[in-house]
């Protein structure tokens, strides 16, 4: 049994009102994500408590105490200001996971304006279309990261500044370019937060679309309300807690449960700013005594590859409970952390557009190895019978993920594409993209997306973006892109090419191919493989049926070709 009882007693009498009144917050009040998460935790006696342990890839520490965050978030907050940067602009933050992400994202929330994270490992195009889409006025990154930004800047008129941190002073700065050291900047204590209210603009997280270009889902500083109870109920975070969560704030799992909800509950966390090893991750649980792990399924199955004996080689004894998030967590993962952890990985369900945990297994809920566990109280989630858009009679049968749309965090709307968001809306219902069944207990079961975005690794990708960039090499007359069944990334980037004339498939190409991407996009949107094709299967319209190409790559069958040209 849990310390927040159980599942069953949550869900009587609940309200959102719960969280606001243990924030102290109500309605019309002002609310800024940035002082809930440094000024508050401080006030409330732990301003000397460690708010942030950070470990770089070659062992360097830093440590800083939730008064150290507070101050380091004030000082870039008011360097920002000082640059002339005003409330609801958007500063964008390119970076690998260092401090200065972490305290540069709340610095940005505390003057108002609307932090837009992306993954550091982008390359230009990808970084490109982000900016520009938000007209972000700021970007701040690292030098090892600025010759990317160096080659689109001329495309981004409204990208007025660009600060590089930890700037050593080797290479001469560029036009727009300002370094900027935090250390040397110095703590700054009084500091006017922005009087931010519930509705104001927060964070900017690119998500894949199906059929167009990554939109930009717009939150708001209320999300809190939701990330903070969900950071205490389903991920069950205490006070005594040292937490790891593995996501990069590039992407959601990074902002929503790598910043806000742990520092709003004043719980140390500690960040590991390098790549998957099974071995450096044991030893950095076992080194920071970690007690709660939020993970992904990509990362627990390759735990599993490398096998029992090396779990035992460390002491794992500090961990208390385990969840995971953004893949569909298969049963046998599961069966094999109770093994060897003693304990299981809760699975929990959300997206970029809801901002929190909406479908979970909760601590003193009985967990169904496979099943993504039932919706958040307060949360109302349903399947779908996808012809007459209203939740099916019975369970069992496979439908649509969908949400009255209603709770905290929910995104507001896509940045300048309020078009595409009221395309998910069916029948008043908030349509995720994802398919599921219902069993009699109410526990939801994840059965596949029900579109052609590709999650790899945890990480979504949009066809549509990686065949934009396919054609402009070269060499490529056509592309589709589907991804493919891979035991440990559960899919993969697949793409099928048509050349132009004269040019000839061949090992060459396709390696030339897969790094013109990896560099333009990114090495997860990079193809593992590429086939070369004749042609491509169409409908009577030219459309290009993604969908007879992907049945094949999974053995599936390929249904309905009535509309197909060359059948
Ligand atoms: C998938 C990540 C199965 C799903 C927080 C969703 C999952 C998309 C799970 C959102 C899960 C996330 N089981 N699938 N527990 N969690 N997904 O926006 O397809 O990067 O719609 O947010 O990941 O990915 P996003």
């Amino acid at each position: 049994m849990s310390h927040i009882g159980s599942y069953d007693d949550r869900l009587k009498n609940f309200s959102w009102n719960i969280s606001e009144k243990e924030l102290g917050y109500k309605p019309g009040d002002v609310i800024n994500i940035g002082w809930y998460c440094t000024d508050r935790i401080c006030q409330m006696g732990k301003a000397n408590k460690p708010a942030l342990i950070w470990e770089g890839s070659t062992g360097p520490e830093k440590r800083y105490t939730y008064n150290d965050i507070r101050l380091a978030s004030n000082t870039i907050g008011a360097y920002l200001r000082g640059l002339g940067l005003q409330a609801g602009d958007r500063v964008c933050l390119f970076m690998d996971k260092i401090p200065e992400l972490y305290l540069g994202f709340l610095g940005i929330l505390k003057i108002g304006e609307i932090a837009q994270p992306l993954f550091s490992a982008f390359g230009d195009e990808s970084l490109f279309f982000r900016l520009s889409n938000a007209e972000a006025s700021a970007v701040i990154t690292q030098k090892k990261h600025v010759p990317k930004v160096r080659k689109i800047l001329d495309k981004l008129p409204h990208l007025k500044h660009i600060i590089i941190v930890g700037h050593e002073g080797a290479a001469p700065l560029k036009e727009r370019e300002v370094a900027f050291n935090l250390e040397k900047a110095g703590p700054v204590d009084a500091f006017q937060i922005h009087p931010t209210m519930a509705e104001s603009p927060s964070v900017l997280h690119y998500t894949s679309g199906t059929t167009g270009m990554p939109k930009g889902v717009k939150h708001v500083h209320y999300s809190l309300i939701a990330q903070y109870l969900t950071g205490k109920w389903a991920l069950d975070l205490r006070d005594d807690d040292i937490y790891w969560c593995t996501a990069d704030p590039g992407w959601v799992t990074g902002t929503s449960y790598g910043i806000i909800a742990p520092f709003s509950l004043g719980v140390t966390q500690c960040v590991l700013d390098a790549g998957f090893q099974a071995e450096s991750w044991y030893k950095f649980i076992e080194k920071r005594r970690v007690s709660m792990w939020y993970s992904a399924p990509t990362a627990i199955r390759s735990l599993m590859k490398a096998g029992d004996e090396i779990v035992k080689k460390h002491d794992l004894s500090s961990l208390r409970h385990l969840a995971s998030v953004g893949e569909p967590l298969n049963s046998e993962a599961v069966v094999w952390s109770q093994k060897v952890f003693g304990k299981p990985f809760y699975d929990t369900y959300w997206q970029t557009e809801t901002g929190c945990i909406v479908i979970s297994n909760y601590p003193g809920m009985e967990v169904r190895p496979g099943s993504m566990g039932k919706p958040f109280p307060g949360v109302t989630g349903v399947v779908l019978d996808p012809v007459k858009n209203e939740p099916y009679p019975a369970p069992g049968k496979i439908g649509l993920v969908a949400l009255k749309f209603d709770w905290p965090s929910r995104m507001r709307t896509y940045w300048n594409n309020e078009e595409a968001f009221q395309k998910k809306f069916r029948g008043g219902w908030y349509i995720t993209g994802d398919r599921a069944r219902l069993d009699n207990e109410g526990y939801f079961w994840f059965a596949g997306r029900d579109d052609d975005i590709i999650n790899t690794a945890g990480h979504l990708v949009s066809p549509f973006e990686v065949e934009s960039a396919l054609l402009e090499h070269p060499a490529v007359a056509e592309s589709a892109v589907v991804s493919k069944p891979d035991p440990i990334n559960l899919e993969v980037v697949k793409a099928f090419v048509t050349l132009k004339p004269g040019f000839t498939a061949g090992k060459d190409l396709d390696l030339e191919i897969m790094n013109f991407i990896r560099k333009k996009l990114s090495p997860l949107a990079m193809p593992q493989e590429i086939e070369f094709v004749a042609g491509l299967p169409k409908t009577r319209s030219g459309k290009i049926m993604r969908r007879i190409l992907h049945a094949k790559e999974w053995g599936e069958e390929i249904g309905d070709t009535s509309t197909l040209e060359n059948d």
